[in-house]
């Protein structure tokens, strides 16, 4: 795959990763890209690196434009390593003058790969460096999703190149928004988000008024990762605006895990009960269903309801990792219960209400606990427990 010229003398010059499946527990099954910008005018800038084991398609990338030892400076918007792993390689290859970096990404860079003779020049929202024809403006965004991010906006192009806001983990070979389906672009651009920005949706809000705020232009947004936004930027704005404000709608997820199908049975139920109040409903077995993927769902859902058979006087260990998960990225809004089979001592029910409760969902009503194997009474339990909360979402909303 050649560089892309994204803009007249700037080229995505990146890394396509087919084979990436998991991103430090979200799965990427459909790969993702380590996207780098080279700029040239009277100076030549790098914008960000790649993973590294990627360094050799960037280079190559590269020098069917410029020879890399012309680049004047390179621009770390973002310290972590799958934008800076081949960063020693490329100071090695280009010495740039400048090494341009947040305050705090100089001090991550010094703490990745103990360089302290690297030619640090350290910026903040409002530095502005000029490189002939064109200039860069920063905008740190500190916490998203990393202390040390920052976006890069030149104004001469209206292009914002925005590190890992914005982006979606798929690898293709198109390079624009405008080149792939729409629905498939704004699925994986919201599993992006719900999986690495949620638990900082007011941060967002945050961003995004500043952006707002300073009237920056945009013709073009251009992630670290996945498609280029070019036929209609705002759209990606605004979806970010969106989620990032997390506004429930009609939805349910029914999320389970089951010893001998008895769990399931009832998650079944449960699903009916919050169908018959008219919601939009999900049963996800998460031996069948990774964790991000019921992240991605939850992104819009009003309830969470989860059951769990009880194993060793604990949940079972599938839910009690999807629990954790989406317990640190801290969901709002929600309202829930909990239910599930037992053999003798069913703690895994009571665990699960608890997990619950220690990320604020609202528990609308007590759990259904049945030992063994449910019978119809007990499915009817189940179904009423799903038409409690599928009648308390109709309520908040
Ligand atoms: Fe794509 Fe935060 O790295």
């Amino acid at each position: 795959m050649e560089k892309v010229e994204i803009k007249p003398n700037i080229f995505w010059v990146g890394g396509v990763d087919w084979n990436v499946r998991d991103f430090h527990g979200y799965s990427t099954p459909y790969g993702t890209t380590y996207n780098s910008f080279l700029l040239v005018d009277e100076k030549i800038v790098l914008f960000d690196t790649v993973k590294k084991g990627f360094e050799d398609e960037l280079v190559r990338r590269i020098s069917s434009i410029v020879d890399p030892k012309k680049i004047d400076y390179i621009v770390v918007n973002h310290v972590e390593m799958d934008h800076s792993g081949a960063l020693p390689q490329m100071m090695e290859l280009c010495r740039p003058s400048k090494l341009i970096c947040s305050s705090r990404g100089k001090e991550a860079l010094l703490r990745h790969y103990h360089r302290s003779e690297w030619p640090y020049e350290v910026v903040e929202t409002g530095s502005t460096i000029s490189l002939g024809k064109r200039s860069i403006q920063f905008i740190e965004t500190r916490m998203l999703h990393w202390p040390d991010s920052m976006f890069s906006y030149i104004p001469e192009e209206k292009l914002l190149i925005s590190s890992d806001a914005f982006g979606q983990h798929w690898a293709t070979s198109e390079r624009f928004d405008d080149q792939v389906d729409q629905a498939a672009l704004m699925s994986h651009a919201a599993k992006y988000f719900a999986n690495i920005l949620l638990l900082y949706s007011s941060l967002v809000q945050k961003l995004l008024e500043s952006v707002r705020g300073m009237n920056l232009q945009l013709d073009m947004i251009a992630p670290d990762h996945g498609l280029i936004w070019r036929s209609d930027p705002e759209k990606i704005l605004q979806a970010y605006d969106s989620w990032s404000q997390q506004k429930p709608i009609p939805k349910a997820l029914v999320i389970y895990d089951t010893m001998w199908e008895s769990t399931a049975a009832m998650a079944r139920a449960v699903g009916e009960g919050l169908m018959l109040e008219g919601l939009s409903v999900k049963v996800m077995d998460l031996r069948h269903t990774h964790r991000s993927d019921v992240v991605t769902e939850l992104l819009d859902a009003a309830a969470i309801v989860c059951g769990s058979s009880t194993l060793n006087n604990c949940m079972l260990p599938k839910m009690a990792d999807a629990l954790h998960y989406i317990r640190g990225l801290r969901p709002q809004r929600k309202i829930g219960a909990a239910f599930g089979s037992y053999g003798w001592s069913g703690e895994g029910v009571r665990m699960v209400e608890e997990a619950l409760k220690e990320m604020k969902v609202e528990i609308v009503c007590p759990p259904v606990k049945v030992q063994y194997v449910p019978d119809k009474r007990a499915l009817e339990e189940c179904v009423q427990l799903g038409r409690t909360v599928g009648r308390a979402v109709k309520e908040k909303l």
